[in-house]
């Protein structure tokens, strides 16, 4: 497992500053505006930073930007981190410096100099959130991680503010590390044993095998996983930290830990990338792990559906015909739109069983919303007005991109099937859509209910501002501060 850097809180001590060994970060405000910690940096370089900050380069530097200086002089450091940032800055331009500073650490050990800056916590969250590399399978010798410590007038509160955020840092991490993991290791026995681990932090965990999902009757979720010898299963996590009494919100998730198509296979180029289709069911773990860690007060359960779509001779077959949990047939005609089939019994077995005052969906549901909305947004779907914008707010406080798209009784039409109540799949046109509008034939009446279909923001080949390329862990961060925000404001 990765585990983020550590990082110290300590008392300004501005005679330690000349003699650190690796890297020294200092920020420069407004119209080059320097703290106590960053004009003792000036004074050691001999004006360094005065020069820099009265330069053009300066000038068109953006909050949370970085330069780098080399080998300065009169210090012990091999470089100078300067970073713009001041006062008045964004929580995201906070969070961007500390992803700065952490893209450019390296291994070495970094001092960051925030003095008296109000943004500390969140820089460090930044770093947290960047300095983030997924060597489990590289055999070279680890190299050894070089920790973070920031120099800060108020040492204890600051790192009383950065508590809670290196939970969602961990959730974070571990939503990235399952996503970012092969599908020969991360089986659907494997993943059910990493979250079973999860009962030492107080969550209660349990797995579904297939014979219980049988009984239950979820014969959509079994379909998509019969062709694979890596067993079916959904696991229950509950997170009861909130009043006895209280029903608990429900977080589903898609882990179909490889998805090949099936019998309707898809094309050898690119299909390894297949691997991060259990992100949905990796960001409710990731989710479910930080609010243990931070001992959230709310009652939350998180359900993953985890199945494997492989070709085989017990595989299904296009035009085969299906009866889900809730009781309604589904005619199979592109075994390659299974995430919707996995989730259409976890999504009714969850209401069924918690009544739940809400639901969220979260799936690498569909090739199509990466047409409609790149890598910046996932497509957000709800019947709910209210808890829709609770969300879209909570997504946009963390700065994780999300964009309502619309549900609409006419879609339905494309989803009629000559044999059954409905087929899987409506066809090319608004193929994001019909998706939802299958998963909401779900959703029990005057229940509120978001989709999340984060097919382009799970895994990023470039990375982002605050994740390296691979796995995002995009959702983790929105859905905490959803909880807080909602559920135990
Ligand atoms: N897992 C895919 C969707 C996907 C595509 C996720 C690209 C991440 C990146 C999903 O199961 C799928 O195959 N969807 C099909 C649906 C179609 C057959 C209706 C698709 O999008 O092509
Ligand atoms: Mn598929
Ligand atoms: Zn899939």
């Amino acid at each position: 497992m990765t585990t983020p850097v550590a990082i110290h809180f300590k008392d300004v001590e501005l005679d330690a500053i000349a003699d650190w060994e690796g890297r020294v970060a200092v920020f420069l405000g407004e119209e080059g505006k320097m703290d106590i910690t960053a004009r003792r940096v000036n004074r050691l370089t001999r004006g360094a930073l005065k020069r820099l900050a009265e330069s053009e380069g300066f000038a068109k530097m953006q909050p949370g930007e970085m330069r780098e200086l080399a080998w300065p002089v009169g210090m012990a450091a091999d470089s100078l981190l300067v970073v713009r940032l001041d006062r008045r800055s964004a929580v995201e331009d906070a969070r961007k410096a500390g992803a700065a500073i952490a893209k450019a650490k390296a291994n070495a050990p970094v001092l960051v100099l925030a003095g008296n800056l109000n943004k500390s916590a969140d820089i460090s969250f930044g770093v947290a959130l960047r300095d983030y590399d997924f060597t489990d399978h590289k055999t070279a010798d680890a190299v050894a991680q070089g920790d973070v410590t920031f120099m800060v007038s108020k040492p204890e509160e600051v790192a009383a503010e950065a508590g809670p955020m290196a939970a969602v840092a961990e959730g974070v991490f571990f939503t990235r590390d399952l996503v970012n993991e092969p599908a020969n290791i991360l089986t659907t026995d494997d993943f059910a044993a990493r979250l079973a681990a999860m009962q030492e932090l107080g969550l209660e965990v349990e797995i579904l095998e297939e014979a219980d999902l049988e009984k239950l009757g979820m014969r959509t979720l079994l379909a998509v996983g019969q062709g694979s010898v890596s067993p079916s299963k959904v696991v229950v996590m509950q997170w009861k930290g909130g009043a006895e009494d209280e029903k608990p919100f429900a977080l589903v998730g898609k882990g179909v830990v490889f998805d090949t198509g099936g019998i309707s296979i898809k094309p050898a180029g690119g299909m390894e990338d297949m691997t991060m289709d259990m992100g949905g069911a990796g960001v409710v773990s990731g989710v479910m792990r930080t609010l243990a860690l931070r001992k959230a007060k709310a009652n939350v359960v998180g359900l993953v559906g985890l199945v494997e779509n492989m070709p085989d001779g017990n595989a299904t077959r296009p035009g085969d015909v299906v009866r889900s949990m809730k009781g309604d047939t589904v005619e199979v005609i592109n075994t390659d739109a299974e995430g919707r089939l996995v989730l259409c019994d976890v999504m009714w077995y969850a209401q069924e069983r918690f009544e739940p005052t809400g639901l969220i969906d979260l799936a690498t549901l569909t090739g199509a919303i990466i047409i409609g909305l790149g890598h910046e947004n996932a497509g957000v779907f709800s019947n709910n007005d209210v808890l829709c914008n609770q969300f879209l707010k909570a997504a946009a406080a963390e700065g994780e991109g999300a964009w309502r798209m619309p549900l609409g009784a006419a879609y339905d039409k494309q989803l009629k099937s000559r044999v059954a109540d409905m087929m899987n799949v409506g066809g090319r046109p608004a193929g994001s859509i019909t998706a939802a509008q299958f998963l909401q034939r779900f959703v029990q009446e005057d229940m509120p209910w978001i989709h999340l279909d984060i097919a382009g923001v799970a895994s990023v080949k470039g990375g982002t501002d605050l994740a390296p390329g691979g796995a995002t862990g995009w959702g983790v961060m929105a859905l905490d501060r959803m909880v807080r925000d909602m559920l135990e404001g």
